[in-house]
């Protein structure tokens, strides 16, 4: 089968790359804009960063912010209703996945109004018109929303989340500027640079990787492991090399897909409130170690893109264990928790497997799997 690679139309990268929405809004006609972001970026003055340049130029638009982390079915159909009542043309997403994944589902709804339940968008939902036009500007340096075809959304009734697959969503253009990621604290930095990381370790193994994919995924591995713990010190180069990492592990997850790190971390985000790099970070040495038996010939590459040590004098299975020690040492350095101690209730593990099995990127996953299976990796992070 070909592989299909999508992208946006234009991304800017770097510092003052902000400078550019208000040209891109006006060079394509646009006249309202709906900026859809959160309270706390809000609060934080990480929003007025990209409305201070609409109001120097006179441009107009209207403020969305009713999301959450972890963004919810009621949080998508709020900004759809304020999306219709504001008259606003286009959308300018500012945030972490939460409130780009919000803006890709109500621009997606406000052009496929059949879709306004939210429900039937999960998976891949037969959408006919691309979402209204949207730049998004990433504030975190992990889901690279921005560049992907997928939104997340929480069904709080069922105690889930879903990923919705759509190529209809991508934002045309993409703003990843590292000064709007400046002020994160460490640990959102931590959670967010091991999310990508796991984006681009999970996108490496996973069972549609295609050569334009791998390319992506390593060069996304060297970047995120050489910065992320500059990062968290928030040295320039450190979110520099982060911002772009996080975007490049995102031109290939989107297109090839993830695995089970994944649709294990959705669970614990729906249930627990879990931050989703958190809960991925925990759980990518565990996805290693399972997925080693089929994958692990190709855990050499990864170990090579983070600077294992004499990788290249290791056979193939010396080579597998000190990658995943390299990726448990990286996270440790960063202060993530070991375990899914105080997070996870044994309780609840049935329910979370067959919500794991039943994720949109576990079929994804080099090693086929089972709820059974899945019940015993969980109940080993007890
Ligand atoms: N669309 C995709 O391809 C994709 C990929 C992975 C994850 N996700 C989804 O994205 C969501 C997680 O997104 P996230 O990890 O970026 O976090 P987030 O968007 O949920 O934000 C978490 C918190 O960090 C704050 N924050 C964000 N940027 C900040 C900044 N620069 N300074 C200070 N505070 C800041 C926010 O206000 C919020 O309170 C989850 O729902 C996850 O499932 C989507
Ligand atoms: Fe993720």
């Amino acid at each position: 089968m070909a592989d299909r690679i999508v992208l946006n139309s234009i991304s800017y990268h770097g510092h003052g790359a902000i400078e550019n929405i208000v040209p891109e809004l006006t060079a394509r006609g646009c006249t309202k804009a709906f900026v859809c972001s959160d309270p706390d970026l809000l609060k934080f003055g990480v929003t007025g960063k990209v409305t201070a340049l609409l109001d120097a130029a006179n441009f107009p638009y209207s403020v969305y912010s009713e999301i959450k982390p972890n963004p919810t079915i009621q949080n998508v159909q709020d900004g759809v209703a304020a999306f219709q009542a504001a008259g606003t043309d286009c959308i300018v997403a500012i945030g972490g996945g939460s409130a780009m994944d919000t803006a890709k589902a109500i621009g997606i709804i406000i052009n496929n109004p059949e879709f306004a339940d939210v429900r039937s968008l999960e998976g891949v939902a037969p959408t006919k018109k691309h979402a209204v036009f949207t730049i998004a500007v990433p504030t975190t340096a992990g889901t690279a929303a921005e560049v992907t075809i997928n939104y997340v959304i929480t069904d709080v009734e069922k105690k889930r989340k879903f990923v919705c697959v759509d190529t209809n969503d991508i934002p045309e253009v993409a703003v990843v500027d590292p000064d709007m990621m400046a002020s994160m604290p460490k640990g959102l930095t931590a959670a967010t640079g091991m999310d990508a990381l796991t984006h681009a370790i999970e996108g490496y193994i996973t069972k549609g990787h295609c050569v334009i994919s791998d390319m992506f995924h390593l060069e996304a591995i060297r970047l995120i492991s050489r910065s992320l713990r500059g990062a968290v010190q928030n040295t320039p180069e450190g979110r520099e090399g982060m911002a772009l990492g996080q975007y490049i592990a995102g031109m290939g997850f989107s297109n090839v897909g993830l695995g089970i790190v994944h649709s294990m971390a959705h669970g614990l985000s729906a249930l627990y409130d879990t931050p989703h790099g958190v809960a991925c970070a925990i759980l990518l040495p565990v996805g290693l170690e399972y997925n080693k038996e089929v994958a692990g010939e190709r855990y050499r590459a990864i170990g090579e893109a983070m600077g294992v040590m004499d990788i290249d004098k290791m056979n193939d299975a010396q080579a597998a264990d000190a990658t995943i020690a390299a990726v448990k040492q990286l996270s440790a350095d960063v202060g993530i928790p070991t375990n899914l101690h105080g997070i996870l209730k044994e309780e609840d593990i049935e329910f979370l497997a067959q919500s794991a099995y039943a994720d949109a990127c576990r079929p994804g996953n080099p090693r086929d799997t089972s709820v059974e299976e899945i019940v015993e990796l969980y109940r080993s992070q007890l």
